[in-house]
């Protein structure tokens, strides 16, 4: 027998509150340290980019975690347990929970992410592997908090957070998103969540990986900038700005910036912002943690 193909259900929360976003937005661009949140990165060229910086030879987190990942694959869907609501957090091409998937055999799939159109193609593209899976896309911002309020049922869930993606929230914003995580877990028993971090190195392992010869984080970068003009009209001039990555280890984080080649204006939503050569735009904050 032929198991009936199902369809993805897409649920599209982001677009609730754009003003709110927006003035967010301009509120970090008119600040005197300007910064911009690192979830502008992923419109589609921005997606695409993140998956070539995946494939880099100084980009070792993604190898790494995949070859853990293959190592300790039973022992680890074991401790999960079959049947859970695999939520899958940054989902993107659902590349990662694919090899999971049928080892830990859930109830459903959740795929979660700020990029809409990535996980739309993806869970497309998992019907054709495992087409009796009920497959969720929730499009949503979840650098504030993670709400999937009627998207769960009262079963067991498994939170799937690979790549290390907790670095981008501060030691703080990590704790109260872990807690979130931890209260939805407790009121459905059987839960658990599988979590990659990424660790402290040498610096200068840390600082190729995120300036890499080729410049594909350069561009990863700066196409903040070119998906801003896009969506918000901003009128930045991409080739005023250059990319900066490097890792502090007095904050125990990687940062990235971008750098004003010249003194110039740019003029989010009307408003003056003069940026000073050498100024720099915080676009991200990676954290990387000791075991302990
Ligand atoms: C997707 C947040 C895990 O911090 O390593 C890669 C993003 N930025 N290169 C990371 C990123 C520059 C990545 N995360």
């Amino acid at each position: 027998m032929i198991a009936k193909r199902r369809e993805p259900r897409l649920v599209d929360r982001l677009v609730v509150d754009a003003e709110a976003e927006r003035r967010e937005l301009v509120a970090g661009l008119m600040r005197e340290n300007a910064a911009i949140s690192p979830k502008y990165f992923y419109d589609e060229v921005g997606c695409a980019l993140y998956g070539a910086i995946c494939r880099l030879p100084e980009y070792y987190p993604t190898r790494t975690e995949v070859g853990l990942f293959q190592a300790r694959r039973a022992e680890i869907a074991a401790a999960i347990g079959p049947g859970r609501q695999f939520v899958d957090l940054g989902a993107g091409d659902c590349r990662k929970a694919e090899g999971w998937l049928p080892f830990v055999a859930p109830s459903r799939y959740v795929a979660v992410d700020i990029a809409l159109p990535e996980i739309a193609g993806a869970l497309e593209r998992l019907g054709a592997d495992f087409p009796g899976l009920e497959r969720v896309g929730v499009a949503t911002d979840f650098s504030h908090g993670l709400d999937l309020e009627g998207i769960l049922d009262a079963g067991p869930a498994l939170y799937f957070y690979p790549g290390s993606s907790i670095g981008n929230f501060t030691p703080d914003e990590a704790t109260a998103f872990l807690a979130g995580i931890h209260r939805q877990c407790a009121t459905r028993p059987g839960s658990s969540l599988l979590i990659g971090v990424d660790g402290k190195k040498e610096k200068a392992v840390l600082d190729a990986a995120y300036d890499d010869a080729l410049g594909v984080t350069a561009a990863f970068n700066r196409n903040v900038l070119r998906h801003l003009n896009a969506k918000f009209g901003f009128g930045f001039d991409l080739a005023g700005f250059s990319h900066v990555g490097f890792y502090d280890e007095r904050e125990g984080r990687i940062e990235m910036h971008l750098e004003s080649l010249r003194e110039q204006a740019v003029r989010p939503d009307g408003h003056e912002r003069r940026c000073r050569r050498g100024e720099r735009i915080h676009t991200e904050n990676s954290y990387k943690y000791a075991p302990a």
